[in-house]
């Protein structure tokens, strides 16, 4: 439905999986959207939305930071990275760049600052990515102390989805491999799909109340590392052995990822692990925090879509076999 007072809204990270979902709905809101990237070919799928304006930016430079927020109404700030580049490591996407986009709202007069982080962010976190998220929530909310902004903070679980990077990543594991060597086994996640985090993001814009708590965003199930991936096999139809590994090999394996010739085997075969990111799924990624009465919340089930697009099966391609069933 289209809002009666669009409001203008910048979107970091727009671009990237969540981002895109929620570009979508505002879009099809009527809100002008501003949708910074670093490479414009990366934010291509989001040009013909037709309240996009896509620009080539680099947003950690306050110059940049300030001309792209001045005259906003909201912000949305969904940079993260689970895996640190360069020098500037966790700290640059996930305390810095908040930081600076938190002071660059109060500078000018934006209404509302919407700021992504992740279940178990904490200063104390068991893995230098959570401690990272920790400290960036703790530098937004000093940013902001004393100011009119109002601050919705989320956290949510492993986020799925046509596009995501979770279950396409164990799909692309298990389509490639007979034998499946699975670290951290035991993990627990409790899945949430993308809409159901963009419909929070758009019922924030309106109401930045509800985010005064950070919310802690999860599906109706809470699944292990290993339900998970043989939910996949069970989805691709495919007979796999999966070997769990104890947490000491699943460091190893890690391990042997984070340094060539391990690390080019993982971009060849579409993954990156970390003994952060192990350390990461030592804590169980599920949801602790009550959810406000007024958040319209009702999360959709993994299967049915999952299986949708593990499956490779969507609408054109459901088309496509009726037109093969009828011989056209
Ligand atoms: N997906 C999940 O399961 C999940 C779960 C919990 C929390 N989150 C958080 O939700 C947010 C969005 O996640 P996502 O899955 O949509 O991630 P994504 O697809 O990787 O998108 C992240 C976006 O951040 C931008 N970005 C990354 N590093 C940057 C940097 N150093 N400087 C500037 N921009 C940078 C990228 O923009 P360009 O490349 O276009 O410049 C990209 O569009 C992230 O903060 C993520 O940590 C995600």
């Amino acid at each position: 439905m289209r809002r009666v007072t669009p409001k203008r809204i910048v979107i970091l990270g727009g671009g990237g999986f969540i981002g895109s979902a929620v570009a979508e709905r505002l879009a099809a809101q009527g809100d002008p959207l501003v949708i910074p990237t670093r490479v414009l070919a990366r934010a291509n799928h989001l040009a013909l939305l037709p309240t996009a304006d896509i620009r080539q930016a680099n947003i950690h430079d306050d110059a940049t930071l300030h001309a792209l927020l001045s005259g906003a109404d909201a912000v949305i700030n969904l940079v993260g990275i689970l895996h640190p580049e360069g020098r500037a490591g966790f700290d640059g996407a996930h305390v810095a760049l908040p930081r600076a986009v938190a002071k660059a709202c109060v500078k000018q007069g934006v209404a509302t600052l919407i700021h992504m982080s992740a279940l178990n962010a904490d200063v104390n976190g068991v893995s230098e990515y959570l401690r990272s998220r920790g400290r960036g929530e703790a530098a937004v909310r000093e940013a902001l102390h004393g100011s009119a902004v109002r601050l919705a903070v989320l956290r949510p679980s492993v986020v799925f989805g046509r596009h995501d990077n979770f279950l396409n990543m164990l799909a692309g594991l298990v389509r490639k491999f007979l034998v499946i060597p699975l670290g951290s086994p035991g993990a627990r996640f409790q899945p949430v799909h993308v809409e159901d985090v963009a419909d929070v993001i758009v019922q924030c814009l309106d109401q930045p109340e509800l985010g005064d708590s950070p919310l802690e965003l999860g599906g109706p199930r809470i699944y292990t590392m290993r339900e998970l991936v043989d939910f996949v096999i069970a989805t691709l139809g495919a007979r796999r052995l999966v070997v769990p590994l104890p947490d000491a090999l699943a460091m190893i394996q890690a391990l042997a990822f984070e340094f060539p010739p391990g690390k080019w085997l993982g971009a060849a075969l579409g993954v990156a692990l970390t003994r952060d990111n192990v350390r990461s799924m030592s804590q169980p990624n599920v949801t602790a925090l009550p959810l406000p009465a007024a958040l319209h919340w009702r999360p959709a089930a993994l299967e049915p879509t999952a299986v949708e697009y593990l499956q490779g099966r969507n609408h054109r391609s459901r088309l496509q076999g009726c037109r093969e069933r009828a011989g056209r």
